[in-house]
């Protein structure tokens, strides 16, 4: 069976990171959109990269959680035919072990110079404006994907969701696409589908089955129904 699953802020929720569109969803009074555009970091940086420079240095206090866990059982199990797409910048996938992920809106630990286009791990702040160690060039971003921009791993993407027979959507509100559209390309290629949120999503009439509670509880869970 070919899986493609489909994470948002939801599943790193019970890990302590905070979501974007719920209550906590304010960084400094700032929403989301306004601090995760191109025309912010243009006016802004300074702003922009302290935002980004506080999550990269959160990382290193939060842990994955039971759901990440199980995901990564579930590669164990299933191999190539796991597909996790997500838009979450964190990397709670990799250190719970999964190693079949896409990053479609890009990486904390990952910086992206204007100057020379390299991408590159990264561990630290941005906001010094530390020079490119590839060109020298002080005009390193976060390599993060903002919106107005295009995702990463479209074409990939698309071609795994065109050849799914289970598409899986998990702690993700469905209000940000092109994501929120994977449900209906998938379910027209085929696939049946199945939501995993804490409340009905924004996309939740579009599945086939939706199942509401903590993603902690329901990915285990659903995990070792797949796994039998
Ligand atoms: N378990 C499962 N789902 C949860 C939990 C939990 N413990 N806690 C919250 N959720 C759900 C919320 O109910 C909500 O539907 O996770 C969803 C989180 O939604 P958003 O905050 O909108 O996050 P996401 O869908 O990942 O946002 C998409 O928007 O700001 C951009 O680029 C950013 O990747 C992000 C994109």
């Amino acid at each position: 069976m070919r899986v493609v699953v489909l994470t948002g802020a939801g599943i790193s929720a019970e890990s302590g990171v905070p979501t974007f569109r719920d209550a906590d969803g304010l960084w400094e009074g700032h929403r989301v959109e306004d601090v995760a555009t191109p025309e912010a970091y243009d006016h802004a940086p300074i702003t922009v990269h302290r935002f980004y420079d506080a999550r990269r240095a959160a990382l290193a206090g939060v842990e994955p959680n039971p759901a990440h866990h199980a995901l990564a059982r579930l590669e164990q199990g299933l191999g190539d035919d796991l597909l996790v797409v997500t838009q979450n910048i964190d990397d709670l996938h990799e250190r719970a072990g999964s190693s079949r992920v896409l990053h479609m809106h890009g990486q904390l630990l990952s910086a992206l110079c204007r100057a020379c286009g390299g991408r590159m791990r990264w561990d630290g702040d941005l906001v010094d404006l530390p020079p490119c160690p590839g060109c020298g060039v002080s005009e390193l971003r976060p390599d993060v994907v903002w919106f107005g921009e295009i995702p990463y791993e479209m074409d990939r993407i698309s071609d795994r969701l065109a050849e799914a027979d289970l598409f899986v959507s998990i702690g993700t509100s469905g209000a940000v696409y092109p994501a929120a559209g994977f449900v209906q390309a998938a379910a027209s290629y085929g696939a049946r589908t199945l939501e995993l949120n804490l409340q009905p999503s924004e996309g939740t009439d579009w599945f086939h089955e939706s199942r509401h509670g903590p993603a902690g509880v329901l990915v285990p869970a659903w995990v070792d129904e797949v796994l039998g």
